[in-house]
């Protein structure tokens, strides 16, 4: 009897600690799960405006170019309080913009349709967030990368709403289209280069960078070399574009059509590798065994039925040997390190202020207007484009455009950079008049 009192009191004296234990613990998973959400996802995506539209590039279906449409009356998204209206001068493309519209796989809530696709961006601040003290001010010339996870908005529209940690200003040289092109390749490149283990500074080492002519590459070697003064900076790329990319900064390009990089290459501190799924067990081949693998977690440009050709298994294994051997005896093999690209308006204004300072030069292969984005995709999907391709928006824009295309005689270019850039100035000049009935006409926005 008195055994059975003794355990039922200590029970019931147990009940309140385990009840405390079960709500801190409640507590930590709710706190950490959003944590752990990677910044490039969108959790609360804007909502969008009842009656206020705007031209956006939208899909209904996933696919390939040619379910993208040019809605004019696409409604625009209503800024959450903390954020801006920007409106969007210039948009860039990336291929995570088409190997997620290509994908039918991907969850609605991942990827919802109707999708505005786009993550980078340049345009003038139309209204600013609720708060008296914001950063940016209304005609602001501003450029990001925004989330482009979880959310039906993109940059390929006329307005964009952008939290205030994710913008940077442009200097007085920079246009939007320069200003566009580099946001979430820049960003990939400095977020590599910054999580390298132990060591962040490049300087006096040697580097390999895979695909040098692409979006990532392309910034890369001008950032090793140029900002971080990587002593020796090898790319490869195919030989017709050798003599650009040793004008951007490369020591040494190796033709990977006709030679093999690691018969070459010897005693690497880094190589960075956009082309993982075709490059990775060969990279690893060329570091020292202390230096640097980063793996920017890239696939094939063509794949199968939506489905994107990565490494599989193989970057699994390499991952865990490293750790191992690397917990066991530092310094024993190569480190292997992911970049999953966030944004980030620090870093992104580090990226302006090179380019204002001309120690890295916008690299613009092709530009298009916006309602001809499905056109700007094919030639991108085509894994062949130079540095970036890049929208202009806007109608004046646009009428400038058509007006020099019908004096052009066919060259490679579909509209060339320097075209855009006169064209684009002379929007810079009209927006500056015309900040003060834009903030008008969306501050009623915000009051719905
Ligand atoms: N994890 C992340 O956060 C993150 C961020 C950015 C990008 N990525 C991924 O990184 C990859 C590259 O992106 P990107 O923007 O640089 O692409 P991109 O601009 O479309 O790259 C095109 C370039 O790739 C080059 N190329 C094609 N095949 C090659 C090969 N076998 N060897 C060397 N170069 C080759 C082409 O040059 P040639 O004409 O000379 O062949 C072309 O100039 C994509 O898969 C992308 O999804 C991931």
């Amino acid at each position: 009897m008195s055994t059975k009192k003794t355990s039922s009191s200590s029970s019931s004296k147990l009940l309140p600690a385990v009840l405390a234990i079960c709500s801190v613990l409640v507590v930590v998973v709710a706190w950490s799960l959003p944590q752990m959400i990677p910044p490039l996802f969108d959790l609360h995506p804007p909502r969008a405006h009842p009656s206020k539209t705007m031209a956006a590039m939208v899909y209904q279906t996933h696919g390939d170019p040619s379910v993208l449409e040019y809605d004019t009356q696409h409604p625009q998204p209503i800024p959450k309080a903390h954020q801006y209206l920007i409106q969007v001068h210039a948009s860039a493309l990336n291929p995570c913009d088409f190997k997620q519209r290509r994908n039918p796989h991907i969850p609605n809530f991942v990827s919802p349709v109707p999708r505005i696709p786009g993550a980078d961006m340049a345009g003038v601040v139309v209204q600013t967030p609720q708060s008296s003290n914001s950063k940016f001010l209304v005609g602001d010339r501003v450029a990001a990368l925004i989330p482009y996870w979880g959310t039906p908005w993109g940059t390929m529209a006329d307005y964009v709403a952008v939290d205030e940690a994710h913008l940077a200003k442009l200097g007085p040289s920079l246009n939007y289209t320069e200003a566009a092109s580099y946001a979430l390749t820049g960003l990939t490149v400095l977020q590599s280069f910054a999580n390298l283990e132990h060591d962040d500074s490049l300087q006096g080492k040697k580097l390999l960078v895979h695909a040098g002519a692409g979006g990532v590459g392309s910034f890369a070697i001008q950032w090793a070399k140029h900002i971080l003064q990587s002593a020796h900076v090898a790319t490869t790329a195919s030989a017709p574009k050798a003599e650009f990319l040793k004008e951007l900064g490369a020591d040494q390009v190796i033709d990977y059509r006709t030679e093999k990089f690691e018969e070459i290459l010897l005693d690497y501190d880094v190589v960075l590798d956009p082309m993982s799924w075709l490059y990775e067990d060969r990279s690893l081949q060329v570091l020292t065994s202390g230096g640097h693998y980063v793996n920017v977690v890239g696939s094939d440009w063509a794949f199968d039925d939506g489905i994107e050709r990565g490494n599989g298994p193989t970057t699994l294994i390499n991952f865990i040997t490293s750790k191992v051997r690397n917990f066991i005896q530092p310094n024993s093999t190569p480190k292997y390190g992911f970049v999953g690209v966030s944004p980030n308006g620090a870093q992104m204004q580090q990226i302006l202020d090179a380019m204002e300072s001309g120690k890295i030069r916008p690299v613009i292969d092709r530009t298009y207007h916006l309602s001809e984005a499905a056109e700007a995709y094919r030639y991108l999907e085509e894994g062949r484009a130079k540095g970036k391709v890049v929208l202009y928006h806007g109608e004046m824009v646009k009428q400038q455009q058509s007006n020099a295309a019908e004096d052009d005689t066919g060259g490679e270019e579909k509209v060339s950079h320097e075209e855009v850039v006169a064209a684009d100035e002379g929007a810079e000049e009209s927006h500056e008049e015309k900040p003060q009935s834009a903030t008008a006409e969306h501050a009623e926005v915000q009051a719905e």
